[in-house]
């Protein structure tokens, strides 16, 4: 088979990272994004070359193109961290083992919104064949960051933790796996719609950041369930004043900003007498350091859980690639699911 020298694909304008700040959302695409033919290297020991079926947009793609994520950009590369394809070549022992599979994947190499991506064999992951697409393009990075956030509720020895955003996609997947273990998680979300869903996913409270009785609705969930963990992918004021509102030994796991404004610390001195914390996660930390046994345990379970519909994958809409520097945000901020992209 002659492999494709070139590829369509949604490539970066600018390598590096920003100069200032970014915005969670930006205004536009346009400035970061440019639809063209991209070159695709050649595969090296252990690559595979993937033909691309869907790739979401996650959060951490949005910022990743405007050059505010944890790592830098290259021009001309395609953007997109994770999706689902068909290995259609391979180098090497393991990677010719994969050829004809359906992984999911992330693009380690060159990026997923694109119709060809290379990624390594080893972190390619051959897909169960009752799992739908639909969630194999989005089954590593919330999947398995739900998997980890929840092992730090269940450790506090508590009983209840608070998950913010929890009306994402990452939040409803740790809601259902809290309800299954027993647990009862207080959602956290800024406006009213999600009420009922997130209630009927696991959630044994649900406070609104926006509605007039918050901060009472908040003291009165700490006092009867006593959460130890504040799962957080917002750092505003509102998430920092839950904080220290919560009691002794609290820790704060900060694992996104979508949130425009930093929050003050007002109460340093929870930190010295009240045994607080704050702390990172970021998956591609957490994952690595991991056993090779480990890993494949955790991503057998999140299978298990798509393929039996304990977790689903909420769809906004789904986009070929001419559409998608117009479409994804428009799409994004209806805040009803992941936006795919079909190459
Ligand atoms: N650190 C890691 O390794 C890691 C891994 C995976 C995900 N994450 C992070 O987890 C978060 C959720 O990801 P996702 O893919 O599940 O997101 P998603 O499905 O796209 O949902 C985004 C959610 O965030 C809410 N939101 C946005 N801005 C907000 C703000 N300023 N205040 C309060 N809520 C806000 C939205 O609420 P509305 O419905 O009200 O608009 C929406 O429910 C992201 O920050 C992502 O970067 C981190």
């Amino acid at each position: 088979m002659t492999l494709p020298r070139t590829t369509t694909a949604l490539a970066l304008r600018d390598g590096g990272f920003a100069k200032t700040p970014v915005p969670q959302v930006p205004e536009t695409l346009s400035p970061h994004l440019e639809l063209r033919e991209v070159p695709l290297p050649d595969l090296t020991d252990g690559q595979v070359l993937i033909e691309v079926t869907l790739a979401p947009v996650n959060p951490s793609d949005l910022f990743f193109v405007q050059g505010g994520y944890g790592q830098p950009r290259t021009a001309g590369l395609a953007a997109g961290f994770e999706g689902v394809g068909r290995v259609v070549a391979g180098k090497g022992k393991t990677a010719e083992a994969l050829v004809g599979q359906r992984v999911s994947f992330l693009g380690t190499r060159t990026g997923t919104w694109a119709a060809h991506a290379i990624s390594d064999a080893a972190l390619c992951i051959p897909l169960r064949k009752d799992l739908q697409d639909t969630d194999g393009a989005a089954l590593i990075v919330n999947p398995l960051t739900a998997v980890a956030l929840l092992e730090t509720a269940r450790d506090s020895g508590a009983k209840s933790f608070i998950v913010n955003a929890a009306g994402s996609q990452l939040g409803r997947l740790i809601l259902g796996l809290a309800r299954d273990e027993g647990l009862q998680p207080i959602a956290l979300i800024r406006r009213p719609g999600d009420r009922e869903a997130l209630h009927g996913l696991g959630a044994a409270e649900v406070l609104v950041s926006g509605e007039g009785d918050f901060a009472e609705a908040a003291q009165k969930a700490l006092k009867d369930h006593k959460p130890r963990v504040l799962l957080d992918a917002v750092g505003d004021q509102i998430t920092a004043d839950l904080f220290f509102a919560m009691p002794r030994g609290a820790v704060w796991v900060s694992y996104g900003k979508m949130g425009s404004e930093a929050p003050q610390l007002t109460q340093m001195g929870q930190f010295i007498f009240m045994d607080k914390r704050i702390e990172g996660f970021w998956l591609s930390t957490w994952l690595p350091a991991k056993s090779a046994a480990r890993r494949a345990e955790l991503i057998a379970r999140v299978q298990n859980r798509f393929a039996s519909g304990a977790w689903s994958t909420r769809i906004a809409a789904t986009l070929p690639l001419p559409d998608a520097i117009e479409g994804i945000l428009p799409a994004y901020r209806k805040s009803a699911g992941k936006v795919l992209l079909a190459p």
